[in-house]
């Protein structure tokens, strides 16, 4: 596909996701929002892909949604065309994803981050909710997945303040996993990346699937539905490889199935 707004290229089974509209921060237009979920669902299609990263700039992962595509819209333009939708199926791919986050995150652009599953972080990246100066809300999920991430304190904070965190606030809260020096952010990220394709896909698969329940149910459930995925492992023929490859100490060589 011909994308105008984003990257993308693929090494070994990792593929990359780079925002690019550097003119507006990477501000979240629709066409970038349909080219990211187009090329994340692509690469989710193709079994050749074990792990997707998404990253911006040095200056902005993204610096929210495109005010100036928003300012003119009614409520029954954002309702008939249900604004901001297509996002959700960004968090349905099934292959795990990275987002690794320099400079601005800010409004839609924490929430992307946020729809990713491992989300690393440059000493740069500055998170935040700022909707409310704006005289809106956030509409990607934040107030939700802010919340799970940090705690119920930080997030009212920074939904009614529009006070946003640095990166080492960021991590002490459990937002991002890890502060990755911002000259050795991508190729990190990439190396994380390349760490999960080399997994069994299918494993990794319902690993995700797994842990992403936890944010959705109640913990007995959640632990019901880990059960279930747990003893379906067993299907696998990557489950006797891996504890064979344990057994004879060798590497295992998954087949993605
Ligand atoms: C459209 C944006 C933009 C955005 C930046 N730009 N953010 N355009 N939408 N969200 C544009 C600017 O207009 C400017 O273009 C260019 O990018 C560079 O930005 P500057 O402001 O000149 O850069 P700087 O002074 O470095 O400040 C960076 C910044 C600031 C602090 C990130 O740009 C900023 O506050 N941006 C808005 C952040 C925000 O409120 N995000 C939440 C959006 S709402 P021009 O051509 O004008 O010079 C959101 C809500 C989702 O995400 C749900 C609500 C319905």
């Amino acid at each position: 596909a011909a994308y105008e707004t984003i990257r993308t290229e693929r090494t070994g089974r990792t593929a990359l996701i780079t925002l690019d509209r550097p003119e507006a921060l990477n501000a979240l237009n629709l066409r970038l929002m349909n080219e990211v979920v187009d090329a994340a669902e692509s690469f989710d299609r193709d079994p050749g892909t074990g792990c997707i990263v998404i990253t911006g700039s040095p200056r902005a992962f993204a610096a929210g949604a495109d005010i100036k595509e928003m300012r003119p819209r009614s409520y029954m333009d954002m309702y008939l065309d249900d604004w901001f939708a297509a996002w959700d199926r960004l968090g349905a791919v099934r292959t795990p994803t990275v987002a690794a986050v320099s400079g601005h995150a800010l409004g839609g652009g924490c929430e992307l981050a946020m729809l990713c599953d491992i989300l690393l972080a440059s000493e740069t990246a500055v998170f935040g909710q700022p909707e409310i100066k704006l005289g809106v809300i956030p509409g990607i999920g934040g107030s939700q997945r802010l919340t799970r991430a940090v705690g119920k304190a930080k997030a009212m904070e920074m939904c009614l303040t529009g006070r946003t965190m640095d990166a080492a606030e960021a991590e002490r809260a459990g937002l991002v996993s890890r502060i990755v020096p911002g000259e050795e952010l991508t190729a990190e990220a990439l190396a994380v990346a390349e760490t999960v394709a080399g997994m069994s896909a299918p494993v990794a698969m319902m690993a995700k699937e797994a842990v992403g329940r936890a944010f959705e149910t109640t913990l007995t459930e959640g632990v019901r539905f880990e059960r279930r995925l747990f003893h379906a492992v067993f299907a696998t023929e990557d489950q006797k490889e891996g504890m064979s490859a344990f057994v004879e100490k060798r590497t295992p060589d998954f087949t993605n199935r």
